[in-house]
């Protein structure tokens, strides 16, 4: 089965590429990526080798190009990650999330409708949209938990266009018949995230010397995933999910930002205690003296309209398709911590290209 990968060089995109290439002999994999600030060649290059990856810079919004990668690659499968992600960005630019977001999306379904169509695919080819659970707004402390018949109600630009995007892929089901899943998944963190997300640039920051930035009291609660695990569960979902349904999908994980934060901090400050050259390798850190991490923490003004709190119910993927997440907050966060303190040149090279801000979250 030939695969169509979309933002395969973002953060997401490019550990379900290894993922996939690492638990499957004979997928042919096409990553398609418009290689934005957020899209890096580099999250691939170990894989630079493989014959069966094919790389192609360019943009889901393009119609003819992703056409003609449909048609000429005969892709049976399309995963569909590319997206502008960054909240932040949303609120300073909304435009670019509406034309990736939503025209993108748009021209990925209508591409797969005219060609899979065309090679007598239609009920054959399959299109999974990787959706988020900031689709369906905010939550009080008590209320339950999301499900997949919670009603949407986007905060945020890039909540919006994500749902509008998740509206039209369910349209293509009912009214043409593509066969399309979607996942709604709670935050990720693991390697190769962009350093401007908040566990990467708390320990990039950390490293540097530089403030914690955290928003308002640092109590909005998330849920978080290990990454592998969301690659595992679109998998599973790809694979034995009913066509036109939605899975939730989440690690059953709550956490305040400023605990996550502490957490990290603690693991940091461990790291240094064990690895006495990790002082000499970054001597700007408060870690490198013996301080704690946590002394760099400090409040800054919220973002506007910041949702309180998610939480998944991820009932329906554990009951229906028997997946559960292999890892905790704790081995997951440990694993992405040894991840850049192991690939300094990566995240060097990411800050170098982007100048990164260390101010934001
Ligand atoms: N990061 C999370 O915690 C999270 C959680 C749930 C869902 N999601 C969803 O997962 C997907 C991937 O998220 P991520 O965190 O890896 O994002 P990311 O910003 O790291 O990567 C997005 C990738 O899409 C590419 N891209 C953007 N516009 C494009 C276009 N027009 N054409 C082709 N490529 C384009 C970028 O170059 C980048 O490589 C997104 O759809 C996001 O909504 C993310």
């Amino acid at each position: 089965m030939n695969i169509l990968v979309t933002g395969a060089a973002g953060f997401i995109g490019s550990n379900y590429v290894h993922h996939r290439l690492n638990s499957s002999e004979a997928d042919q994999v096409v990553a398609l990526d418009a290689l934005t600030y957020a899209g890096n060649r580099a999250n691939l290059a170990e894989l630079e080798d493989d014959p069966r990856l094919i790389f192609i810079e360019g943009s889901i919004c393009d119609a003819q190009l992703v056409e003609s990668v449909v048609r000429e690659h005969q892709i049976g499968l399309l995963v569909h990650f590319a997206a502008e992600s960054h909240v932040d960005r949303s609120i300073d630019g909304p435009d670019a999330f509406i034309e990736a977001n939503i025209v993108g999306t748009h021209t990925l379904l209508r591409a797969c409708k005219s060609v899979w169509g065309e090679l007598g695919l239609a009920g054959g080819g399959h299109f999974h949209h990787v959706s988020t659970d900031e689709v369906y707004g905010t939550l009080g402390p008590e209320d339950p938990a999301f499900h997949e018949r919670t009603p949407y109600a986007p905060n945020s630009p890039y909540a919006a266009s994500k749902a509008a995007s998740d509206h039209l892929v369910r349209s293509y089901n009912r009214t043409f018949g593509l066969r399309v899943t979607t996942s709604n998944c709670s935050n990720n963190y693991g390697p190769y995230q962009f350093p401007e997300k908040l566990i990467p640039l708390c320990i990039l920051n950390v490293l540097a010397g530089r403030p914690l930035p955290i928003y308002g009291d640092g109590k909005q609660i998330r849920d978080w995933l290990y990454v592998e695990d969301h690659c595992r569960a679109i998998d599973s979902i790809i694979a034995r999910g009913s066509v036109g349904d939605t899975y939730n999908v989440g690690g059953n994980n709550e956490w305040a930002n400023i605990d996550v934060v502490r957490l990290l901090c603690a693991l940091l400050d461990s790291r240094f205690q064990d690895d006495t050259d990790l002082a000499k390798r970054f001597p700007e850190s408060p870690c490198a003296v013996g301080t704690s991490a946590s002394t760099l923490i400090r409040f800054v003004d919220d973002r506007p309209g910041h949702d309180t709190r998610y939480a998944i119910n991820a009932g329906k993927i554990g009951s229906e398709l028997n997946f559960t997440p292999r890892e905790n907050f704790e081995t997951g966060l440990g694993m992405t911590v040894d991840w850049y303190l192991d690939n300094e040149v990566w995240w060097k090279s990411v800050q170098g290209k982007n100048n990164i801000p260390s101010a934001k979250n």
